[in-house]
């Protein structure tokens, strides 16, 4: 028979805890919500009061409503008071100590039925089932920062997890107005092993000079429509969580793109963890977001494009209403552009090949358009500085923001795209979750516009294996080699992996 939860514990009212506080009371269940000590406590309280405070201020509750949430709370600075809860979720800090010692007091206390969930975000469940007498009754129960805003709650169940136990925990998550993703233990579950994955990825480009970090993040928000860039993300999340994160994905995964990139761990000694500390990759000192805005500079007289296809004959005519001459060769004879200032080759993939074709090398970039507002401008080993410069304010001038980089496969967006698609190919291969599940997660869990099955529908399984191939043909990097799955989709002619596979 499917178990009941009407009294829900909640140890740790921190930025997590106290969300999941309101949000369990705000779906009807009595809380018993446990601090260490009266002050933590006292803030614990004030959390409570200001996110329902919130939500009364923009309408979304009456007083009365709040104060019937509120009401469904019992504040405690004791666990013996969580005696007859029939679920206890656990959020205090991310120490396998503390919640080892937490979870051995909890089995103590806790009536023989209840169950143990924990809240946390990297550390293994099954380890922290063993330190009970009942790891069979032992969950992990992972809600997204905010909890009463955040959809999406990660149900983990363990080995010797008891049958039935995460389908009840799941259908509680739904109770509370979330949809749950059931999944394995494995380090990082869905959400945070391919997000960290991306993000640290993105650090290694900064690292390797391939683009700068207001480049990277302009192109993953405004290209890609994702809600913020890696940076910034990374600042949100706290670096030394991320840091962490990774640490521990690698300790599992033995994958070198999941080891924490150096500027990470450099970042995080020098004790710029992000927004909580005022400065990480960005600094808040005055309060304001980053920007990526620069003025436009010079301009050209005369530009050059290459392409075979539309994009060129399109890129013409916006030059042409813009008021700017430029002229078009196709790949198969550039004469028509020897003579330009700066010639702008199409490509999403190296164009060095092209500029030795010309008598000025110099002056040629790479351009990838990417969605309607972003245009990536690839400078090669013999771009000069002001053909680079006039390639990135004509594209100001067309309406696009300009995303420099190195002449690299996959340049910016596709190098951090595709090898987090194939990631998500490779997690639905190995069977540890499903293609509903991960797009769901990724959506609801990070605020994506679509998850990643979504896109590699939209963007072509084709076109993303061969972007992996020339990604993997130019770094040998184990991981950027297509997922078997998505290489054999290709083969078979097969053009919707969820339609396949979901
Ligand atoms: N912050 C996030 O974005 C996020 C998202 C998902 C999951 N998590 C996970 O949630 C957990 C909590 O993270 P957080 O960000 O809310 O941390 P936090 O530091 O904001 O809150 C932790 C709270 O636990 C309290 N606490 C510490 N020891 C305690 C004890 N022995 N008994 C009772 N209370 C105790 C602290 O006083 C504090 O209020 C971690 O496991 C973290 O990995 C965090």
């Amino acid at each position: 028979m499917a178990r009941t939860f009407e009294t829900v514990g909640v140890v740790g009212l921190g930025t997590m805890g106290a969300g999941i506080a309101e949000v369990f009371a705000r779906a009807g269940l009595s809380v018993i919500g446990v601090e260490a000590d009266e002050a933590a406590l006292d803030r614990g309280r004030g959390h409570l009061e200001g996110s329902t405070g919130k939500a009364v201020a923009r309408g979304k509750l009456t007083t009365d409503q709040q104060q019937e949430i509120l009401g469904r709370i019992v504040l405690t600075t004791s666990r013996e008071d969580l005696a007859d809860a029939d679920l206890v979720i656990e959020a205090i800090p991310e120490v396998m100590e503390f919640k080892r010692g937490l979870f051995a007091d909890l089995d103590r206390i806790c009536k023989p039925s209840a169950v143990l969930a924990t809240n946390t975000s990297s550390l293994s469940v099954t380890a922290i089932a063993a330190t009970t007498s009942r790891p069979a009754q032992v969950i992990g129960m992972h809600f997204f920062n905010p909890a009463p805003i955040m959809k999406l709650v990660e149900v983990i169940h363990t080995v010797v997890t008891e049958d039935g136990l995460a389908a009840d925990i799941a259908d509680l998550a739904r109770r509370l107005g979330k949809t749950p993703v059931t999944v394995g233990d494995r380090a990082g579950f869905v959400v945070n092993r391919l997000l960290l994955s991306y993000l640290n990825h993105a650090c290694g480009l900064v690292e390797s000079g391939r683009s700068t970090r207001d480049d990277i993040d302009a192109a993953m928000k405004l290209g890609v429509r994702f809600p913020m860039g890696p940076f910034t993300l990374l600042d949100l999340i706290g670096l030394d969580t991320s840091y962490e994160v990774c640490e521990v994905l690698f300790r599992e995964s033995r994958d070198r793109r999941h080891a924490p990139a150096p500027v990470l761990r450099e970042l995080v000694t020098a004790g710029l963890l992000g927004r909580k500390t005022g400065r990480g990759f960005y600094s808040y000192a005055d309060g304001t977001p980053p920007t990526h805005e620069t003025a436009a500079r010079s301009a050209v007289s005369m530009a050059g494009i290459v392409g075979d296809g539309e994009d060129a004959a399109a890129l013409l005519a916006r030059f042409d209403a813009a008021g700017f001459k430029a002229v078009v060769a196709e790949t198969s004879d550039l004469t028509p552009v020897a003579g330009a200032d700066v010639v702008i080759a199409l490509s999403d993939t190296p164009v060095v090949e092209l500029a030795v074709r010309l008598p000025h090398p110099e002056r040629l970039v790479g351009l990838h358009l990417v969605g309607d507002a972003v245009a990536e401008i690839a400078s090669t080993v013999l771009t000069s500085d002001e053909a680079a410069a006039a390639a990135h304010d004509l594209m100001k001038v067309i309406g696009r923001t300009p995303v420099s980089c190195r002449d690299r496969a996959g340049l910016v967006v596709n190098a951090l795209l595709y090898p987090y698609l194939n990631d998500a190919v490779r997690m639905l291969e190995s069977g540890y979750s499903t293609v509903e599940d991960i797009d769901n997660a990724m959506r609801l869990g990070c605020g994506y516009p679509a998850g990643p099955f979504e896109m590699l529908d939209a963007i072509g399984l084709e076109k993303v294996r061969d972007g992996l191939r020339a990604l993997y043909a130019e770094y040998r990097e184990p991981s950027f080699a297509p997922a078997p799955l998505l290489d054999q989709l290709v083969t078979a002619g097969v053009p919707s992996i969820r339609e396949h596979a979901g």
